[in-house]
């Protein structure tokens, strides 16, 4: 969604009508936005093998430049130009690989004479974007607040189908309506670079939630009897728990109900589904993430986790700034801290190129134009995002 979005706005910038490459996992998945049209490839479309380009195809940018097969002369006639052209802006991109200079002015006006641009990336490039001096003026008139980008591109853009529109509305209608406030907490585990024990993860929770940003009470542990209950006045808030797995909810479960709050609050703790695993191309496993994603998107307050893509699209399309829960791998001591409030609503692109197109070496992203800085929830590495 982020990579659709991105691009979307790249069209516009560019006056290019959009077409998607629709994988299977995606069929049903999103509304047609667009009434009257349809912005799926045809399945006669005259380049096939999209989803096998790869940075070394013959109609590839970083290709056709590092083996001067095409004239990146701004001035050069569209004859000598090819009709199509494949632009790799994978996670892989590294600086090293020509395709960076997509990023650059005079290629954008090389670019802009191409009929096809084959677009592929699994990354939030808007922050890119904004680097690139052409598009400067434009993007200053159509976003003055900076924060609020995938807002409202994705609120105009991304709407789900009908059947993961009813499984968001079963489910709103069934848990979430009786409750005043909807915290929504997302826990992912990065099982690959930076897993957290279920253990790990629900004490990060609750630290969170009940000392760092004070969105839940805490507990009384000792009083497994009722609490003297305010009754008639007392509160209650629901928690909307979304993760692949079980264990954090049921502790976090477990915790509300043995034991009563300190403040007479009642807290309901509900989980649409967990998963086990993050499963590839399966239609309904994705219904379910984006069921999920959206309903996390209703609550008045969200905890997500840092760098999570899932959690940047749920609390974008909110317009919420979440309290990120830090990851223990990249130099955080999550038992002294275990979150803190994202700076800016917009999310993160995690792989931008370090590239000065007017020398050819590298430059810092973070320092090309003030509103495009470091990201606030990934400090590891060189990685962008806006602010205002
Ligand atoms: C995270 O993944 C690791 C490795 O697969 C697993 O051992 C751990 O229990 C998982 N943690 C949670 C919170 O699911
Ligand atoms: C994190 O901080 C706590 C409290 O100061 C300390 O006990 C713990 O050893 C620290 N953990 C790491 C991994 O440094």
């Amino acid at each position: 969604m982020l990579a659709l979005t991105a691009t979307f706005l790249y069209a516009l910038l560019t006056d290019r009508v959009m077409l998607m490459h629709q994988p299977e996992d995606m069929v049903d998945l999103l509304c047609e936005p667009f009434p009257g049209a349809s912005w799926y490839l045809p399945s006669d479309f005259p380049i096939q093998g999209l989803e096998w380009q790869n940075t070394n195809s013959q109609n590839s940018y970083g290709y056709l430049v590092e083996k001067n097969l095409i004239n990146t002369d701004p001035k050069a006639p569209p004859s000598s130009l090819p009709s199509s052209l494949y632009v790799h802006l994978m996670n892989d991109m590294r600086d090293n690989h020509l395709h960076v200079r997509f990023f650059c002015d005079d290629d954008q006006l090389v670019i802009s004479k191409i009929n096809w641009v084959l677009l592929r990336t699994n990354q939030y490039i808007i922050p890119g974007l904004f680097i690139i001096p052409k598009y400067a003026e434009e993007l200053e008139q159509m976003f003055p607040s900076k924060e609020t980008v995938f807002h409202h591109l994705g609120r105009y853009l991304l709407h789900p189908s009908n059947t993961v529109w009813g499984m968001i509305m079963r489910y709103q209608n069934s848990y979430l309506t009786k409750s005043k406030e909807i915290i929504g907490i997302q826990v992912r585990n990065y099982s690959y670079w930076a897993p957290i024990s279920a253990e790990n993860a629900y004490e990060q929770v609750v630290r969170c939630t009940q000392q760092e940003s004070l969105i839940l009470p805490s507990v009384n542990l000792d009083q497994y009897q009722t609490s003297p209950l305010k009754s008639t006045k007392s509160t209650s808030k629901t928690v909307l728990l979304v993760s692949l797995s079980r264990e954090v909810y049921e502790r976090l479960y477990d915790l509300y109900y043995e034991h009563p709050t300190t403040t007479g609050e009642m807290i309901s703790v509900y989980q649409p589904s967990h998963e086990e695993k993050q499963k590839f191309y399966n239609k309904f496993h994705n219904y379910k993430a984006m069921a999920e994603i959206w309903l996390l998107s209703f609550s008045d307050v969200l905890v997500t986790t840092a760098v999570s893509t899932f959690g940047y699209v749920s609390y974008s399309l909110a317009g919420i700034k979440p309290w990120y829960l830090h990851i223990a791998i990249l130099d955080r001591n999550i038992t002294n801290h275990p979150c803190r409030r994202a700076l800016s609503l917009d999310p993160c692109y995690h792989t931008p190129p370090h590239f000065n197109c007017k020398t050819g070496g590298k430059a810092d992203p973070r320092n090309i134009v003030p509103h495009v800085r470091q990201c606030d929830d990934y400090t590891h590495d060189p990685a962008i995002k806006l602010y205002d």
